[in-house]
């Protein structure tokens, strides 16, 4: 790339001449998301897919995240400005050995959490992200036997808040398990007014000191609608982005992870740069595509999630 070249313009330029659109999830870095045409969580994100105009969506997230917006416009090009952002809690549900696991529990419905391959979804009766999850399981009959998958951390948040028993596939996301609970505690003595909020993929050790816990658009609202002037947050470090954006009065400091040499950043979202995503756009490629006879499975869970979600 040409170091003179304003990549901020060019970007800009070319999703005009394309009719392209940029979807960003928050834990991309700052330069992406203040380019972005739409910041969310995964749930925002996916009511997006299924309702822009544009031909192309560049999908500035993860693998399964460029797969869902697929799924629900398979007419539209997908990009993904690096192929190989994956995500730890995916890889965790490999789609085989799920299947044979779901075949122990005929009799149960299958909840499969946003953050898993298309294959997967192609298994489930319906998705979930955080900001739904515990609203879909509360929309079943009480007597409805479940299996969810891939995170256990979530899952067990939604059987505490719902008071439902469900199966749960043993996964978790590397980012969320990896903060400290006798930091924590330590940082919240050091910060007796600071609020400590943190998102449902974290541990129930975490998850308990917790005075809020929710999804990504639900932490940034909550520091928005919340007179505290300090917050502790647990989980990936771009949320602060927004999160200081929209209350720059306020302090953010991200929760200490169990080991001082590590950080809150999620490795796989953060291959995405602002570089990548010019020369993907440029490109048109890498592109995520999906088998149609997938699509056709996978879209209906992902469907009965947004009826849901409405
Ligand atoms: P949400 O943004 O939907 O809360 O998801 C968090 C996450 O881990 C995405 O990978
Ligand atoms: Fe996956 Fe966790 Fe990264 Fe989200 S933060 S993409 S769940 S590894």
């Amino acid at each position: 790339i040409d170091p003179t070249l304003d990549l901020f313009e060019e970007i800009e330029r070319l999703k005009k001449e394309k009719n392209a659109v940029i979807l960003a999830h928050y834990y991309q870095e700052p330069d992406i998301q203040d380019i972005a045409d739409y910041i969310g969580d995964s749930l925002g994100l996916s009511q997006q897919a299924a309702k822009t105009d544009a031909d192309i969506i560049v999908f500035a997230g993860v693998h399964f995240m460029a797969e869902t917006a697929k799924i629900l416009s398979p007419s539209k090009t997908v990009l993904l400005p690096d192929v190989k952002a994956g995500c730890s809690l995916s890889d965790s549900c490999p789609p085989h050995l799920f299947a044979k696991f779901k075949e122990k529990y005929p009799d149960h419905l299958v909840i499969t959490y946003v953050n898993c391959t298309a294959e997967l979804k192609a298994l489930s009766d319906i998705v979930c992200t955080s900001s739904n999850a515990v609203q879909i399981v509360e929309s079943l009959p009480k007597d409805q036997k479940i299996i969810f998958g891939p995170d256990k951390n979530l899952g067990a948040y939604v059987i505490k808040k719902t008071g439902r028993d469900m199966v749960l596939w043993n996964g978790a996301c590397m980012v969320h398990e990896i903060f400290s609970e006798q930091r924590i505690v330590k940082l919240k003595e050091r910060h007796p007014n600071a609020r400590f909020i943190a998102h449902p993929e974290c541990e129930d050790v975490v998850l308990k000191m917790a005075d809020y816990v929710g999804s990504t658009t639900g932490l940034l609202k909550y520091t928005v609608d919340n007179p505290a002037k300090e917050f502790i947050v647990a989980t990936e470090s771009g949320i602060i982005h927004q999160m200081e954006k929209a209350n720059p009065d306020k302090v953010f400091i991200p929760a200490p992870p169990n080991n001082a040499c590590a950080c809150n950043d999620c490795p796989h979202m953060k291959r995405n740069t602002l570089e990548k995503l010019y020369l993907c756009l440029k490109n048109e490629l890498p592109e995520v595509t999906v088998p149609m006879n997938v699509i056709e499975k996978a879209r209906k869970p992902i469907e009965r999630m947004l009826e849901i979600s409405e």
